[in-house]
């Protein structure tokens, strides 16, 4: 007899169930999310978030100290899973070191729309991109011995009323897009644990859902971890079990009544209880190891990773000329951003590290020479406005800022800064969270007058003497840049870069690191161009006021699949991001065998400074019988830094079932005859290489992968 079914035929059915609710809010190990009950000799394990770095705070005076990586969303602006497998794995170490076994993360829903308040500590919109990242660090997590949470299981791609509303999905849309993200996850990376979501799906509880866990799931996914609930997801903890869920957080003794009461009238047969016990204890047999083990904390060698995770991450949107800046260069920085670097966004997604260096912090500290008066007013302003411990309160805790008026710059100020400093820099940032989505309003979605001004008075004054403009954004999510953009010369998407934030900047605007992120969301011209846009039902939900379901309709026509596919021209596309240098595509083959499609390219980098290419391959496929979007990505990979003259010799292997459409009559993906185009480019939209390969009959795969 193995060891867990030793234990479990030592328990009674009252150990079982507890063993299968959690104890509650869990305050053992402070700013932890829950943890098991202790029974009979079974040791307790401890979970917690997150997907940005560990969450964990501190008792009275003492603080534990939790590296912050740059959000989900720069992870995935990588392209890079080397680097997110690192991140991983170190945040898999500090779990270890303070004892706890299972990490909530990562966050697998798709960015649907632009407003998810969630949306920073999610991948992409693009399952492919998503699932990869994902797979990547699940394998770091658990190379530690510490259990990864995929989460939230599934269609769970908005905050308004999160644990209530019930989410319209076609059965195509899910398997292509929703599902398909976990999907991958799960069969490339074989994570410990996966956690449910809030929403219903399709009208029940996706923690109360059999066909979602039991069939989808584990038979045909082959899923063999542990399924736990969202906190105090769904209303039936009977029919939780019953669906496969295997453990109830945060839990609570009500809930353990609960369900001896269903156990005590044969409502819920003991065999669930079993089953459930059973995988908590596995799920405790697999965690041990690292509960066991020498345990070591190198908060400097992570703040190192966390530095070239994000300074990958950083995105260079548009650049007439202005970027790399020299050394010795005279900058003056507008706006509190620089002050209030968001680090990361709030709820879960956020953590607790040692410190958090501001841009200002990181500008002053760099080879730049940043005009004190101009930071000196925003410090100043921003300390009145929230008090003196700002900063304080900003990088340990979690505290939503206002919008406050960013142009507190007077005009003759701005025309004195014109005239003695090379160049302005303008930050703009925007957060968001748990529990709330973002909205398409004025200092959302969109700049709010007084930033609008400020980009005016500033570009005004330093373009009259010839001098340029950066805008920095500092942002959770996409927000509203085609009315401005032709105002500034450049701009440089930092996202929530975690905690070197200033130092990350500092560098890519030297130069010391040529910036090499992508887009992993579509920024839309305007919030009416995004797929959720033509009604209300499609987004936030009806009725308004307490919406109580909302509608996929846009069907698997998400992002890039969306824009593409109905030709609407984004502001920036899936894919897209500038770089110091430049890069020519060549040689491109393709090759059909029996079961897949071999693509072989060359990148070369013509320019005048070491860089690295994200190179991405889009499929085409015939219109046959089901509708298929404009094109898809189906491969990608990041070069490593080629100098000037240097080329990377890149071949992809894509399995034809990975380029098959599910066919929601016959419930079985296919992939139909005829012309199927490769696109290669280094963004959605710019397509350097193209190939095709034919197929001369359909193909079918069954959902059952053998
Ligand atoms: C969130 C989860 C999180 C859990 C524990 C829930 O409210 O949706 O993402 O892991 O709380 O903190």
């Amino acid at each position: 007899m193995s060891l867990v079914e030793n234990v479990l035929s030592t328990l009674s059915v009252e150990d079982k169930v507890k063993l299968i609710v959690g104890i509650g809010v869990s305050q053992r190990i402070p700013g932890t999310a829950g943890e098991t009950r202790s029974i009979r000799g079974v040791e307790a394990i401890s979970l917690t978030d997150g997907p940005s770095g560990l969450r964990i705070e501190g008792v009275g005076e003492k603080w534990y100290y939790a590296t912050a990586f740059p959000a989900p969303i720069m992870l995935a602006s990588t392209w890079n899973q080397e680097i997110v497998e690192a991140v991983g794995r170190a945040m898999g170490e500090e779990a270890k070191y303070y004892n706890i076994s299972v990490l909530l993360a990562p966050g697998l829903n798709i960015h649907r729309h632009p407003f998810c308040g969630r949306n920073f500590e999610y991948f992409s919109e693009d399952p492919l991109l998503a699932g990869e990242m994902a797979a990547a660090f699940i394998k770091g997590v658990q190379s530690t011995g510490i259990a990864a949470t995929p989460k939230h299981f599934v269609a769970n791609d908005q905050e308004t009323d999160r644990t209530t509303i019930d989410t319209i999905v076609s059965e195509r849309a899910l398997r292509e897009i929703y599902l398909k993200v976990f999907e991958i996850a799960v069969k490339k990376s074989d994570p410990w644990a996966l956690m449910t979501s809030y929403n219903k799906l399709n009208g029940k509880y996706t923690a109360q859902n059999e066909w979602l866990l039991k069939r989808v799931l584990r038979e045909e996914w082959g899923f063999n971890g542990l399924v736990m609930t969202d906190w105090g997801a769904g209303d039936n903890p009977v029919e939780q079990v019953k669906a496969g869920v295997d453990l109830i957080m945060p839990g609570s003794d009500e809930l353990v009544s609960w369900l001896l009461e269903a156990v005590k009238h044969g409502v819920l047969h003991i065999s669930y209880v079993d089953r459930a016990a059973r995988r908590v204890l596995e799920l405790i047999e697999r965690t041990r190891r690292a509960r066991e083990s020498e345990k070591k904390l190198d908060l400097d060698a992570h703040a190192k990773l966390a530095y070239e995770a994000a300074v990958e991450g950083v995105i260079l949107l548009k650049n007439n000329g202005v970027l790399p800046l020299k050394p010795g260069i005279k900058i003056a920085v507008f706006g509190t951003g620089q002050i209030e670097t968001f680090k990361s966004g709030m709820g879960s997604g956020h953590n607790h590290p040692k410190y958090t260096i501001t841009i200002l912090e990181g500008l002053k500290s760099s080879e730049l020479v940043v005009d004190e008066e101009a930071s000196l007013k925003y410090t100043e302003y921003s300390i009145a406005k929230r008090g003196r411990d700002i900063l304080e309160k900003l990088y340990k805790c979690e505290i939503k800022l206002d919008h406050i008026p960013q142009d507190i710059v007077s005009e003759e100020e701005v025309s004195k800064y014109a005239e003695r400093d090379d160049v302005a820099l303008i930050v703009i940032n925007r957060i968001s969270g748990e529990g709330w989505d973002r909205k398409p309003e004025k200092g959302d979605f969109y700049l709010a007058d007084d930033e609008l001004h400020l980009i005016n008075i500033v570009s005004k004054h330093f373009h009259e003497k010839g001098k340029k403009v950066i805008v920095v954004l500092n942002i959770a999510g996409p927000i509203e840049v085609a009315s401005w953009r032709d105002k500034v010369d450049s701009i440089v998407l930092i996202w929530l870069p975690g905690q070197e934030a200033g130092r990350v900047l500092a560098d890519i605007l030297l130069g010391k690191v040529n910036p090499s992120g992508k887009l992993p969301v579509t920024f839309p011209r305007n919030w009416k161009d995004t797929p959720v846009a033509r009604s209300l039902e499609c987004y936030p939900g009806i009725p308004l006021e307490n919406p109580k379901y909302v509608v996929y309709c846009e069907d698997i026509y998400v992002g890039y699949r969306y824009y593409d596919t109905f030709n609407i021209e984004p502001a920036y596309e899936f894919g897209y991001g500038l770089s110091y240098t430049k890069f020519e595509y060549r040689n491109l083959v393709v090759k059909k065998t029996e079961r897949s499609v071999l693509i072989e390219f060359d990148v070369v980098n013509i320019g005048d400074y070491p860089g690295k290419e994200v190179a991405q391959v889009y499929i085409r496929a015939p219109q046959v019988k089901l509708t298929k979007p404009f094109q898809e990505l189906k491969a990608f990979k990041k070069t490593r830094l080629l100098r000037p003259g240097e080329s990377e010799h890149i071949a992809l292997e894509i399995p034809l079932r990975d380029i098959a459409s599910f066919d929601p009559d016959k419930k079985v993906w296919i992939i139909e005859q005829g012309l199927y185009q490769i696109r290669v480019g280094s963004s959605s939209r710019e397509t350097r290489l193209i190939g095709s390969f034919t197929l001369d009959s359909d193909l079918v795969f069954h959902t059952f992968y053998i």
